[in-house]
């Protein structure tokens, strides 16, 4: 990671950058930067006590990213969810619903020869993710992305479901935004091949713990996220 500071109440403050540098070089050799290819700024706000890690726009990791949906990803965040599912050479990767294919994309930069199933039923979201697929310069021939259902689309047997579920309004009124996760979370325990992993950003992750231990899945919470207002928690189930 390669950052620089700044501060939320403005203001250079060199001499504090270079004390903190020095501390930090002391510590930690490993955070040491090269100013001129940083891709993070961690901004100081020392009026709230915090630290805020914003990405560096364009950030060249994301270059790929050359169509989105207004419920697309963070491309962090799907960098993230990624790295929780940590897919293994060859293994078969499905996001149900998958937007511009932002989860896949990343999964494609962590291991080599998986087989990346994307389905979605909305149209733009599928000409997002096929030009995201093409931008990222992924093999086509171990890459599928289809227009449909969920509960039409999936693959016989996955090793990593990797989503970012609907969770909007309209779902809510479409039959009740917990019991759609419910039958999700079943779903995809039928669906997960054993050892196999569901990692996602659930909005009641009370509701889909207990649908998941329910399923005979381990659960485990990796913290909770603001997206934009709503707290979701990013959560695994192992089968
Ligand atoms: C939160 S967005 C996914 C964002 C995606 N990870 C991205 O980065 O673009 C949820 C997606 O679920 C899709 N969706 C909603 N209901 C669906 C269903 N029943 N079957 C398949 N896809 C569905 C929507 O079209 C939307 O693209």
């Amino acid at each position: 990671m390669r950052f620089r500071l700044s501060f939320a109440q403005g203001g250079s403050r060199r001499a504090v950058v270079w004390s903190i540098a020095q501390a930090l070089d002391a510590r930690q050799a490993a955070l040491r930067n090269d100013s001129r290819a940083v891709s993070w700024t961690i901004e100081v706000d020392e009026a709230r006590s915090q630290l805020v890690a914003l990405p560096r726009r364009p950030d060249p990791r994301f270059d790929y990213r050359v169509a989105h949906l207004p419920a697309s990803s963070h491309p962090t965040l799907a960098a993230i969810m990624a790295r929780v599912a940590a897919p293994q050479p060859g293994e078969r990767v499905w996001d149900p619903f998958c937007g511009c294919a932002a989860e896949l994309i990343e999964c494609s930069r962590l291991a080599d020869a998986l087989r990346l199933i994307g389905t979605d039923r909305d149209p733009q979201a599928i000409a997002a993710a096929r030009a995201n697929v093409e931008a990222a310069g992924l093999d086509p021939a171990r890459v599928r992305i289809e227009e449909v259902d969920v509960y039409a689309g999936s693959p016989a047997k996955a090793d990593v479901i990797l989503t970012n579920p609907p969770m909007g309004r309209r779902t809510a009124l479409a039959g009740g935004l917990h019991a759609s996760l419910r039958r999700f979370v079943s779903h995809a325990a039928r669906t997960l091949s054993p050892g196999g992993r569901l990692v996602w950003v659930t909005p009641a992750a009370q509701v889909t713990a207990a649908a998941g231990a329910a399923a005979g899945l381990r659960v485990r919470d990796h913290g909770s996220i603001d997206m934009s207002g709503m707290r979701v928690v990013l959560q695994e189930m192992r089968r």
